[in-house]
């Protein structure tokens, strides 16, 4: 069937985080202002309507009229198999899948399985803000590879850094973030190869987050990192339906361990977690019937990705931007306006009443970067855009 994307779907007054959260939303410290006429494009979760499949799995199971406790059918493990064998040429077997209710959430469990209080875990900022929480949290301590921009936004890993850092003894674990949020990057298999080789060469555990894999523009090839090296022995790759389907709130994450006793250890830590029968339909339907929806949902997020960069060079020439090769989210360089990023922040939180994420919080690489996530309609993208444009007019005019 064909979907239309360009709908606005009302959520406000159904609990999303993004369109009910006012509270939280200033509880994380993300804006001041956040009223009706927010527009809020913030978190990765999209604003647009899932498969059919899925919503007439979902209706089966209510139907239903019973939830109780539920257990993983074969047909859930057939499902996942299924999928990677045929999105990615990776083969996954029933047994090196352990369910867990969230990604951050099994970040953390191989954080506490797999290293001690004190131990350094790298990441490779500007990155995903939970990484150094699940790291701080957890009483850890964050080893930065920065990745490095070119002058046209295209980062990259800085190899050198990383196996001097890797070296240190008291460095035990990488989170990898695979594509790369908010950069966008999809690493080649030369680049995965090389940072598995440097991290099984120190004894450094890969913690692959790889839940935007299926997110790629068209031309785009996402290779698994299980997939790029020959030896997984050091490897835990996080999966899951969450942002390919945008079913967040059913919180369903399938942590994929090849090595017998690494699986088991993060099985022990993870405890015994049993779904939903929302989360095993889902699943379910999304990877045995979702294929034509993400066909059409990818292609327009390329069309919406290319009309964010046609509407930047015309009106607001000084931001720059890179299409990414893969995730939803565009990682705008704001530094071209010359003022601080306070003053950035204004201008779009509080006067645009456009609610985005300050480059800052992904690490200081980022403070005058901007990052805005874009599985939106087109027309709200547009408004958005027109707002902040507008409280840029008097800079984008002056430094012509
Ligand atoms: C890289 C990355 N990992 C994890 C998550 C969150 O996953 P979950 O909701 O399953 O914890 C996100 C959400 O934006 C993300 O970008």
């Amino acid at each position: 069937m064909k979907y239309n994307f360009d709908e606005i779907i009302n959520r406000r007054g159904t609990y999303s985080l993004k369109w009910d959260g006012a509270d939280l939303i200033k509880e994380f410290g993300l804006t001041e202002r956040y009223d009706e006429d927010t527009i809020p494009l913030f978190t990765a979760d999209m604003d647009l309507p899932v498969p059919q499949p899925l919503i007439d799995a979902l209706h089966k199971t209510v139907d239903h009229r019973i939830f109780g406790y539920t257990v993983f059918p074969e047909e859930y493990y057939e499902a996942i198999s299924t999928w990677f064998q045929k999105r990615h040429d990776w083969k996954v077997t029933k047994e090196q899948i352990v369910f867990s209710p969230g990604t951050v959430h099994a970040l953390n469990v191989a954080v506490k399985a797999f290293t001690k209080p004190g131990d350094g875990i790298i990441i490779q900022r500007p990155v995903y803000p939970p990484f150094t929480g699940a790291i701080e949290g957890n009483e850890r301590i964050v080893v930065n590879n920065a990745l490095i921009a070119d002058e046209n936004q295209y980062y990259t890993i800085d190899f050198e850094d990383l196996e001097e850092k890797a070296k240190d003894e008291k460095t035990t674990m990488f989170i990898l973030c695979h594509p790369h949020n908010p950069t966008g990057r999809v690493f080649s298999k030369e680049e995965l190869r090389k940072m598995a080789e440097i991290c099984q060469h120190h004894n450094v555990l890969i913690v692959a987050d790889e839940i935007h894999g299926d997110l790629i523009r068209k031309d785009q090839v996402f290779i698994p990192m299980a997939k790029a090296v020959g030896n997984t022995d050091n490897l835990i790759t996080l999966t899951a339906i969450n942002k390919t389907f945008n079913v967040a709130g059913l919180h369903c994450t399938n942590v994929i361990i090849q090595n017998e006793d690494l699986r088991a250890t993060f099985a022990t830590e993870m405890g015994m977690q049993l779904p939903s029968p929302f989360t095993v339909s889902a699943l379910i339907a999304v990877y045995n019937e979702g294929e034509d929806w993400l066909e059409q949902l990818k292609e327009y997020i390329d069309g919406t990705m290319q009309y964010v960069k046609e509407f930047l060079a015309e009106k607001m020439p000084q931001v720059k931007v890179y299409i990414p090769e893969g995730t939803y989210v565009l990682w705008l360089d704001f530094s071209g306006y010359n003022i601080n990023a306070e003053e950035i922040h204004d201008r779009i939180y509080n006067k645009a009443n456009v609610l985005l994420e300050d480059g800052g919080m992904f690490g200081e690489e980022g403070l005058l970067y901007q990052r805005i996530c874009l599985p939106s309609p087109r027309p709200v993208i547009k408004e958005a855009l027109e707002r902040i444009a507008k409280e840029f007019e008097d800079l984008s005019v002056k430094s012509q």
